[in-house]
């Protein structure tokens, strides 16, 4: 942080209902620009324990860990590998929830769950998991392995999640398929009491089905209000059974005290992204066509990955509450959120725009009560 004080930790009341937030931690480097003064690349062990701590004591709910076994910024750029820093980063926090992405085609079932059930004891029921189906094909194609067709990847996603979803839950597993054969298979130790969460983020039909069909929260890109409303209403209307399925919306925030203040950053921004125009090629010739996200990333110019500044968290500190309660009252349960510089602006956010969406949680429990 540059600040040296501590930041007060926030305690929220415990009279309201309020949707949590996370931050995505930075083991890919920075979210936006590759440049930004005085904010040079880091996607250290150091730099990611450092920040979930702080993050944990400033009152955030959870943290994500993305998954890439190359960096799609550069190959030669460090990254730190998922599942032995959702492991380490267990070991070393008390309450705030790890999500580490995985990409079914880089695990066989059998194995990635045992790994999971493990990290979920040393976490003691703070462990989830993101199931993410691939778009950037070098990750895959430079390793041998078929990059396989968008609706395919899903369809074996979706056998993948089924096999590792009852072996967590410390089950007996038999199952023939298309993909799998396993054999009265048991992971021990598995616990259900801290069986793991599954998020899902995709944002293309079969990833909507899917998610419908075995996750238990939805993960949206950063988009406008209305559209995702819409997206709430497509999974929410789709064959389902248990509980309802929660919804986590990501987003990069820009939040100063002025609208000026927050207006002059969103455009340096822009002129950073400029620099960055090769990369950012790079990585869309990349990607596979047919990543319904990528679609979406066109339609909605964005400072951030996954949508960022799209979801409209670019303003003041009120405009940025009052834009979280608007999401929340839709059905968001969970911020997943960007920032840069990600110590200092993390750390804004706690200080600043907690205790405004508090308040107006609060001020509207008051007025219904
Ligand atoms: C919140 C969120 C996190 C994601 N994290 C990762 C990740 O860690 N690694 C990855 O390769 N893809 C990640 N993705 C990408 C998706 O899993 C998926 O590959 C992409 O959306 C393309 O699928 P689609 O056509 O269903 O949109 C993430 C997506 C979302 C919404």
């Amino acid at each position: 942080m540059t600040d040296n004080s501590p930041a007060a930790e926030f305690s929220w009341p415990t009279t309201i209902d309020r949707p949590r937030f996370g931050v995505w931690a930075p083991v890919w480097g920075p979210f936006a620009a590759q440049n930004y003064p005085g904010d040079p690349f880091d996607a250290s062990w150091d730099l990611n324990k450092r920040f979930v701590l702080e993050v944990e004591r400033l009152g955030y709910d959870s943290t994500l860990v993305a998954q890439h076994n190359l960096n799609p910024n550069g190959h030669e750029l460090p990254e730190l590998e998922a599942w032995s820093t959702a492991a380490a980063l267990a070991a070393i926090t008390s309450r705030i929830e790890i999500i580490a992405a995985i990409k079914p085609y880089l695990f066989h079932p059998v194995f990635l769950a045992k790994i999971a059930a493990q990290i979920a004891e040393i976490a003691d029921g703070r462990f989830a998991i993101n199931l993410v189906n691939a778009w950037y094909k070098p990750e895959l194609e430079k390793a041998g392995l078929t990059f396989a067709e968008h609706d395919d990847r899903y369809a074996y996603g979706d056998e993948w999640l089924s096999i590792v979803d009852r072996l967590v839950a410390g089950e007996h597993v038999t199952h023939q398929g298309e993909n799998f054969t396993i054999d009265d298979y048991v992971i021990r130790p598995a616990d259900p009491a801290v069986k793991p969460k599954v998020y899902l983020g995709g944002e293309s039909e079969p990833a909507r089905d899917l998610a419908a069909k075995r996750a238990d929260a939805w993960f949206i890109n950063g988009q406008p209000v209305e559209v995702v409303r819409e997206l709430i209403d497509s999974v929410t209307s789709r064959p389902r059974t248990g509980d309802p399925v929660d919804f986590g919306l990501s987003a990069f925030v820009i939040a100063r005290e002025t609208e000026e203040e927050a207006a002059a950053e969103l455009e340096l921004f822009w002129k950073l992204a400029n620099q960055d125009a090769e990369t950012l090629e790079g990585v869309f010739a990349n990607a596979d066509p047919k990543a319904v996200m990528f679609e979406t990333f066109r339609k909605f110019p964005h400072i951030g990955t996954n949508g960022g500044t799209a979801a409209g968290l670019v303003g003041t500190y009120d405009q940025v509450a009052q834009r979280l309660v608007e999401f929340y009252d839709l059905g968001i349960e969970l911020f997943m959120l960007q920032f840069q510089p990600v110590e200092r602006e993390a750390r804004r956010f706690a200080e600043q725009v907690f205790p405004r969406v508090s308040a107006l949680l609060e001020r509207r429990a008051k007025v219904a009560s």
